[in-house]
């Protein structure tokens, strides 16, 4: 778990803000969950044989025997909520956004860490594909606005519960005959969950799986339609999409359309998914609820965060103050803080540095700063109830009286 530094602070704020824009125009509304969720809500939700329901989760035991686990990701807790909180007496469909830390247990690296950010988006009470592809959208677009470019989405459909047992059927027996070649990760996942060896990073497993059936041939006539008219509001945005056939996705509670955003180059492929989601229309009726069409996604921020960087994507800079504010002596310092507050209810950016005492070294800060007027309130100053204006670009100084000013450096300042 890292620490977020000012540094990346600043691209926080720029994904948020993305997000929240967005957020506004296509009418989602921002919901907080807790951290911590009964640890049954994910066993249910993701799936006992995925990889972050089986390795992944911090559990605790509570002094009065509930077992918590600090949320891994946010649409189970998103459900719970939604159900909890009888949305689905609302008129639908309910979008809903949301921005915090999540917690997994895996081996720290690039683009991966045990507490991470997300943005994500969920859409409730819809099931026509239209919404499939405003999530796409919704989640290209933030990453659009944040300047990056190179951006391809890889989608699939993985059918639901009328067409993947068969299909599944068909894969466990293709893979059967082949164990042998599999590693020992995808010999496991061939009894627990055998769509994922589709995913498979090892070279060994990619050789098998590429004469394997492909899902995409054996979707009920259902999933097929729902996944072309997906497809086709994709081609109606131009939309740069790649069909996936081995895109499976870690959480069990998908449905139909699955898909991944990466950026399309080295440093790109290294950072891995930038957002990732897709239809999960049984969820709400397994964690307890009416039976709900929903869809959704959630994206990195770490990792958005880690590619702005490498490609050296500019954020806007902050506006600077122009006035910086020395004293000297005792009194002038007693005055200091009623002399900025004054300045801050007129909304000019002032800057001080109250800790050092020496006039030398606080013009040579306000020199580092490039601020253009220096205010200085001696004793003498403080005494006459005056102070010096002085102007850094030409050295210039000139003493008014203190109660004036506020008016004079806005008057200069607006020149
Ligand atoms: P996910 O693919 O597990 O999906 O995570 C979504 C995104 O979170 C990933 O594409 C990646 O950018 C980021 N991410 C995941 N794990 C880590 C990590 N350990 N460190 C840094 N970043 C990470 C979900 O979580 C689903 N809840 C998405 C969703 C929402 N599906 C439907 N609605």
């Amino acid at each position: 778990m890292h620490d977020i530094l000012a540094v990346n602070q600043k691209y926080f704020q720029k994904i948020f803000g993305v997000c929240e824009n967005l957020a506004n125009f296509y009418q989602f509304e921002r919901i907080d969950t807790p951290i911590l969720e009964d640890s049954e809500l994910f066993s249910k939700g993701i799936g006992l044989a995925t990889d972050i329901v089986g390795k992944q989760m911090f559990n605790l035991k509570t002094r009065g025997g509930d077992y918590l686990t600090l949320r891994p990701e946010g649409t189970a807790p998103v459900v719970r909520a939604y159900v909890e909180n009888g949305m689905f007496n609302l008129p639908q469909p309910i979008k809903l956004w949301y921005f915090g830390p999540f917690f997994r247990y895996e081996h720290p690296q690039a683009g991966r860490y045990r507490q991470f950010w997300q943005a994500g988006f969920e859409v409730f009470g819809e099931e026509s594909p239209v919404v499939d592809a405003q999530i796409v959208q919704v989640f290209y677009n933030v990453l659009k606005e944040l300047k990056i470019k190179n951006l391809i989405v890889e989608i699939n459909s993985i059918g639901d519960s009328q067409c993947r047992p068969y299909y599944k059927k068909l894969l466990v027996s293709y893979f059967k005959g082949r164990e042998g070649a599999l590693c020992s990760d995808c010999k496991r996942r061939l009894k627990e969950n055998p769509l994922r060896i589709l995913d498979c990073k090892e070279e060994k497993c990619q050789q098998v799986r590429a004469q394997a059936p492909q899902m995409l041939d054996h979707l009920c006539e259902e999933c097929r339609k729902h996944f072309k008219e997906v497809l086709e509001f994709l081609d109606e945005i131009e939309m740069p999409y790649h069909l996936n056939p081995y895109l499976v996705r870690g959480l069990d509670y998908y449905t139909k359309t699955v898909f991944e955003i990466f950026e399309d180059s080295d440093e790109g492929k290294k950072i891995g998914a930038l957002a990732g989601g897709g239809r999960y229309d049984n969820l709400v009726k397994v964690l307890g609820g009416k039976s709900t069409p929903a869809c959704g996604a959630s994206g990195g921020v770490e990792r958005i965060t880690a590619l702005m960087k490498e490609k050296k994507i500019k954020l806007s800079e902050p506006v600077l103050p122009k006035v910086f504010f020395a004293q000297l002596g005792s009194l002038a310092k007693r005055k200091s803080l009623k002399l900025l507050e004054d300045f801050r209810q007129e909304r000019i950016l002032i800057t001080e540095s109250f800790g050092r005492d020496s006039l030398k070294s606080q013009l040579g800060r306000a020199n580092k700063l490039e601020t253009k007027y220096v205010l200085i309130l001696g004793q003498k100053e403080a005494l006459e109830g005056s102070i010096i204006i002085r102007d850094m670009t030409n050295g210039k100084q000139e003493t008014i009286k203190l109660d004036k000013a506020v008016r004079e450096i806005k008057k200069r300042l607006k020149k």
